[in-house]
């Protein structure tokens, strides 16, 4: 019989990446919009890191990889786990995938059996659940509260615990919350994992966009039980180029590397130079990461305050790019929210997708301008909801 298999069917697509995709679409047509949609930095890609592509490029670097990644690439990666997170890897516990998103979905097609069970904290990043599932596992939520400024407690994650507990996937800095979990609340979710023989999936996509508070990575404290996974998309403004990595145990690691091999034989050979650059000439990359943090606690601090001004409620974040804005003062949900505000020309993703009902997920990698023009219209459609 001819379709389409029930995995698929049962898949959702990526409602971030859609609203974006309608966003931009709109904006083609000559619609004046601030788009608040994007999960991605408004910079370009460092000129060093360009320049070693073009290096990489004219030398002739243009074949085919090795699944896990080039071994320059492993062994300076290896050397970034260990300087700034203190995971003590050898480069064959490092692998390098077609983005931080590739790493994830490998991870979990290698680590799940049918029905095993993952906790992810909700809100959380649209992709989770739905990977979790592509690979015959089954999400399990705990909610983080907004008056708890997104913190998970670890004593509701271990009520969800259970025989069939695989994995716990973290994520700090949070997409879509910003929140940035202490150091506590890390050790006291890494202890679990170890009490619990579950693996535990550290996404540190965003370590570098702090505003207030550290990163923390437990890994340090279960380096037998943590996947690592991090990217270039965030840090060095290279979503395009479609790198990402990730560390851990070595079996994993293989079997994460067996899955590229049969799929996408391995990433983009001279994006993996140009990562390469960015995490060697320390120097160049350190000072762009500190300008774009800048940049981004700048448009924080206003968005947040224009918010306040107007009496709208959303929780601090103290890190990525996101804020979840409280959506009550604009209709009954946040669909119809999403919608009322599309209509006043911001385009914001409903939080529906990330299990954070009753709020838009707002990005702020955008200019300052467009933030004004943002706020001006977020009035706008809240005198339009008043009357
Ligand atoms: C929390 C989180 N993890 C992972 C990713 C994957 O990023 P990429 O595949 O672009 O490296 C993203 C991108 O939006 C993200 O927000």
């Amino acid at each position: 019989m001819r379709g389409l298999s029930q995995r698929v069917q049962a898949m959702k697509p990526s409602a971030t990446v859609a609203v974006n995709a309608r966003a931009l679409e709109l904006r083609r047509q000559g619609v004046d919009l601030v788009a608040l949609t994007a999960g991605e930095p408004d910079f370009d890609t460092p000129e060093h890191v360009k320049e070693a592509a073009r290096r990489a490029l004219l030398a002739g670097k243009t074949k085919y990889a090795p699944p896990a990644g080039i071994p320059e690439l492993r062994e300076a990666l290896a050397e970034k786990f260990r300087r700034e997170n203190g995971l003590g890897v050898k480069p064959e516990e490092t692998l390098v995938t077609v983005g931080g998103k590739q790493a994830l979905f490998n991870l979990f097609q290698a680590i799940l059996d049918p029905g095993d069970e993952v906790i992810v904290l909700a809100p959380y990043w649209v992709s989770y659940p739905e990977m979790v599932r592509f690979a015959g596992g089954v999400p399990v939520e705990v909610e983080t509260r907004p008056e708890e400024g997104f913190i998970p407690d670890p004593e509701r994650v271990q009520r969800a615990i259970t025989p069939r507990t695989k994995a716990l996937v973290v994520n700090s800095p949070n997409n879509p919350t910003g929140a940035v979990y202490p150091k506590e609340v890390l050790e006291a979710l890494a202890r679990l994992a170890l009490e619990h023989d579950f693996y535990l999936v550290s996404d540190e996509i965003y370590e570098h966009l702090i505003y207030e508070g550290e990163h923390f990575s437990p890994g340090t404290l279960a380096p037998e039980h943590t996947i690592t996974v991090n990217g270039a998309a965030k840090a060095f403004a290279m979503t395009g180029w479609r790198i990402g990595y990730a560390c851990g145990p070595k079996a994993v690691i293989q079997a994460m590397a067996n899955v590229s091999s049969q799929s996408t034989t391995s990433p983009d050979t001279i994006a993996q130079w140009a990562t390469l650059e960015a995490l060697t000439n320390r120097e160049s990359s350190q000072a762009f990461i500190a300008m774009a943090r800048e940049a981004y606690r700048r448009r924080r601090d206003l968005l947040l305050s224009g918010l306040a001004s107007l009496g709208l409620k959303a929780v601090r974040p103290s890190g990525a790019f996101y804020v979840l804005l409280d959506t009550s003062p604009f209709a009954p949900d946040e669909i119809r929210a999403a919608e009322r505000l599309l209509e006043a020309g911001v385009a914001v993703v409903p939080g529906t997708d990330f299990a954070a009902y009753g709020h838009v997920r707002l990005s702020y990698a955008t200019s300052e301008a467009q933030l004004q023009k943002a706020l001006e219209r977020f009035a706008e459609a809240l005198s339009r909801a008043q009357v």
